[in-house]
């Protein structure tokens, strides 16, 4: 029998419907064999994972590691080392770096930085109103994926018209191109804010009330009607609130190609972390108050929430503390800590390991086209592996993050369950939780295996109801006949 390269014997391998005890055979970067310890084939290497647990490598969705543009938050390396010691094996990165990425340009900077990193990526361009001209461009450079800044945030890039959203759409939706959105509704925020400011607000509190449940609920009702009516894929970043996931329910129900992510700021903390938090908790969306933490459970039980991404948003320390509320800076680290957080809250019996994978890596996968290739721990698939150790106990500390951002609301919090181990196709990244430094350029974007078939065309049924009736002979779906000749 040809010898492999490596084979990890004793763990138990996690998938979102068992959990079985394995070893696993790796070569050539991917998983070649799982099954009985007796017929591994031979192999170079040989490990064991006694008592330990091996997941997908978790995939983020959601990752501001701000390169270009900002590398005193962070840096592609940094960012990325962070990922692998938080056992997420492939990150996606967002678009509002410097020059933001919506242009082949800044796209090429962007992938350059990247060739240094310690996972793989996936690239979220920018689609607004400068850009929807040059999707298919940025595409061909090497984007992955797009995302809309509805609500306004950190880098202050304009909310797309929603004539751009939907053209954008219209234009993604025969590519099966996902879109992920930022929903919040800009306009109502901007002026509550400012309404804040002219009454002397500057508590931390006010960020909250600047930006209440309404402006999710609007936005999320108007980007699902955009998207279903153009028949593109939607992806709704950060969902906070509970009072906005009736729209995601109802979507979903009518067939509208949807995924949802929450983080595990809007699962575990509230407002009640605010007084003692300050600016440290300040992130778009809000953390809000603790009537929407259980919900948001339920709805990533019920599948209405697809999965855990964290907005990993780095800041320095000077850039969060500021005296009023509205100088500190948006958001703050989160893909190292992710994992702990939420495998604590496994031992705790919230959910299960297999629900947790379901979360981190599966469902992830499904949504950005990796799935078989990532997100499973399968014959065929990349050698992407978290080794797990549920049984490790300790304190989050800032200090010790691998991210330039030594500042998080998690810092002190007690948590059981560790990734103690990285694997990044076959090659490990991460060791007895320190980080292998010489793997920094193994890490490679997921471009070249993503497939996203078209998309199945919208609900017609459902427009051609009363409230929505095209004029007669208009394909309501698709630009008028001649309209662009
Ligand atoms: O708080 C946030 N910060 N929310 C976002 O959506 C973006 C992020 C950032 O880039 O800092
Ligand atoms: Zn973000």
């Amino acid at each position: 029998m040809k010898s492999v390269d490596l084979v990890i014997r004793g763990g138990s391998v996690v998938a979102p419907d068992r959990i079985v005890q394995a070893s696993v055979a790796i070569a050539d970067e991917r998983i070649v064999a799982v099954g009985h310890d007796d017929v591994m084939p031979p192999a170079q290497r040989e490990m064991r994972a006694d008592g330990l647990f091996l997941l997908p490598g978790a995939i983020d969705s959601h990752v501001h590691f701000r390169d270009p543009g900002y590398p005193h938050k962070e840096t592609w390396q940094t960012g990325s080392a962070a990922a692998a010691c938080g056992g997420v094996t492939t990150v996606f990165d967002m678009p509002n770096t410097h020059p933001p990425t919506g242009t082949r340009e800044a796209l090429a900077l962007k992938l350059k930085a990247a060739e240094r990193s310690f996972c793989d990526y996936g690239i979220h361009a920018l689609l607004g109103d400068d850009t929807v001209g040059h999707l298919e461009d940025l595409l061909d450079g090497g984007a992955t994926s797009f995302k809309a800044f509805v609500g306004n945030t950190f880098g202050n890039l304009p909310a797309p018209t929603d004539g751009a959203l939907l053209e954008g759409f219209e234009k993604l939706a025969p590519l099966g191109i996902r879109t992920v959105v930022h929903a919040e509704n800009s306009s109502i925020m901007a002026r509550r804010q400012k309404v804040m400011q002219d009454a002397g607000r500057h508590d931390a509190q006010a960020h909250l009330d600047a930006r209440p449940a309404v402006a999710e609920i609007e936005a999320i009702g108007r980007v699902v009607t955009l998207a279903e009516w153009a028949g593109a894929r939607l992806h709704i970043a950060h969902h906070s609130a509970a009072d906005s996931l009736f729209l995601l329910r109802a979507a979903k129900a009518r067939g509208v190609d949807l995924t949802v992510e929450t983080c595990p700021q809007y699962l575990l903390l509230n407002t009640d972390d605010i007084l003692r938090l300050g600016g440290i908790l300040r992130v778009n969306p809000p953390v809000r108050e603790p009537r929407h933490n259980q919900p948001l459970w339920d709805a990533l039980m019920d599948g209405t929430i697809d999965m855990i991404a964290t907005d990993h948003a780095p800041h320095t320390p000077e850039e969060k503390t500021r005296e009023s509320i509205w100088a500190c800076d948006c958001g703050f680290p989160g893909v190292e800590t992710q994992m702990p957080l939420m495998l604590t809250q496994v031992n705790l019996q919230r959910a299960t390991l297999m629900d947790y994978v379901k979360w981190s890596a599966v469902a992830p996968a499904k949504a950005w086209g990796l799935y078989g290739t990532k997100g499973v721990i399968a014959p065929g698939a990349h050698a992407d592996i978290a080794f797990v150790d549920m049984n490790k106990t300790g304190t989050l500390s800032q200090g010790r993050l691998q991210t330039i951002s030594k500042i998080s609301p998690w810092h002190g919090r007690a948590v059981q369950g560790y990734p103690v181990h990285t694997l990044l196709r076959g090659r490990f990244v991460m060791q007895h939780g320190r980080l292998v430094e010489d793997a920094i350029t193994h890490g490679r974007s997921v471009k070249g295996v993503q497939a996203m078939p078209a998309a199945r065309p919208r609900n017609q049924e459902h427009y051609s109801s009363a409230i929505v009736t095209p004029p007669a002979g208009v394909r309501p779906n698709a630009w008028p006949e001649g309209m662009l000749r």
